[in-house]
This record gives C-alpha cells, structure tokens and sequence, in this order.
C-alpha cells in the first residue's frame, strides 16, 4: 500500500507521516530530506542554486539514500555520508525550493523515490506524491494549516533544533518558499483531486494520527 501525504511547509506533514508509517509498520519516505541533501552538497561545492546545468549535473553524480531506523527515525545519506542534521540547517533551508523547482533534478528524484516507494508498504510526504510521483497510491492526504500557524510550528521546531531565529524571519522564509513552490511551472505545491483535505490548525499531532489512522483503516 501507498500512503501519500502532501501539503505545505510547516503544515506538520514530516511529524504525522512519520508517526503514521511508525504504527502501521510501513517505511517513510521524506522526500523534501533529498532536495535538501542535494542543496547542502550544492552550497558545500560552492555552487549556485542559480547555475541550473551545473546543479542538474550535481543531482546526477550524487548518491541520495534514506534509512529507516528501528525506533522510528530516519537515516539521510549523500555519498555514503550521515547528513541527518546538516539539511536541517538554515541555509539549506533558504536555498532547497530554488534547487527543487529545476525540471531535470525532478525527474532524477521522481525516479529515486518511486524505486524506493515500490518496495512494499510505504508513506511518502512531499508536495506532489498524490499529482506526480505516486497518482494511483492507495491514500492521498493533503495536510494544511492557516499560514500564522505554519509559521508557529517552524519556528518552534527550529528553536528546538537550536537555531538563532525569530518568528518574523521564519513568516519571511516561510511566505517565500510557499510562492517558490506553488508557482513553479514543473510539479507546483496541489491538492490532488482525489485527496483527502486535512486542515491540522487546531488539531493535535494525536488528533492528526487518529483521524488519519481511521481513514486508511476505514
Ligand atoms: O518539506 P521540506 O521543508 O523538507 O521540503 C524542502 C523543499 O523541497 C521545499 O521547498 C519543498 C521541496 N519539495 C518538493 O519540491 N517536492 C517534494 N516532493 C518534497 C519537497
């Protein structure tokens, strides 16, 4: 079974996909984890997110792996290499939508994740796992939350991850990754049509699981 869940940064997808894999026992699959471990080698080498053929030549000559641990967490890998919590940082974070929306470095993780998603039982998160990269999964979701909300949540876990941030520099972040992301011309940020819209805004993560949990038992 195909799980996939899609939705906008800060809507809570990673935590309630992650959860959800953890008690059906199926495999997660952060998809948003390989754009970012492709920005990181990208910024490592000194190279711009604007130089398009160079990055999409990167994306080719790299590696991309995620693990899933025993208890639940998972494993990013660039070149043989744990990666885990470098893509977490800000500048990652600042520069990942302008690698994502490059056409070419698409379809090479497009292609990364349907391998990686056919291997049994899986819930993938990303933004276009319900249009593009699994059309006929099982269970589409499709996880919001009112914008102030969104930005609350990231700006909380990225103290938590121990970053210097401030919830205006969070709201800016956030407002522009969310214009990036919808309006690209490849894959933009969309409801499927057959997906189940979820609005988490006051919801727990609990309350998230439960509904989610009923649905795809249901
Ligand atoms: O969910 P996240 O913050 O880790 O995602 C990082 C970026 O990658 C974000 O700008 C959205 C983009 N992304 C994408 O374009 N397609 C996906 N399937 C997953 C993430």
């Amino acid at each position: 079974m195909i799980i996939a869940i899609d939705g906008p940064a800060g809507a809570g997808k990673s935590t309630v996909a992650k959860l959800l894999a953890k008690q059906l026992g199926f495999l997660y699959i952060d998809t948003g984890a390989m754009y970012r471990a492709l920005t990181l080698k990208a910024l490592n080498k000194g190279i711009s997110v604007s130089d398009t053929q160079a990055i999409i030549k990167l994306a080719a000559n790299s590696t991309i792996n995620l693990i899933n641990n025993r208890d639940g967490t998972i494993k990013v890998t660039l070149d043989g290499i744990d990666v885990t919590q470098d893509i977490r940082q800000l500048r990652i974070t600042q520069f990942v939508s302008d690698i994502a929306k490059i056409k070419e470095v698409r379809q090479i993780m497009v292609e990364l994740q349907r391998k990686l998603g056919s291997q049994g039982n899986t819930v993938l998160d990303g933004l276009d796992i319900g249009t593009v990269v699994f059309p006929n999964a099982d269970k589409k979701f499709y996880i919001d939350a009112d914008f102030k909300e969104r930005v609350l949540r990231r700006h909380k876990e990225s103290l938590g991850l121990g970053q210097n941030t401030t919830f205006e520099s969070v709201s800016k972040d956030l407002s522009n990754r969310d214009t990036i992301d919808s309006n690209r011309s490849v894959a933009p940020l969309k409801k499927a049509d057959d997906a189940i819209y979820v609005d988490t805004t006051n919801l727990s993560i609990e309350e998230v699981i439960d509904k989610l949990l009923r649905l795809v038992n249901g």
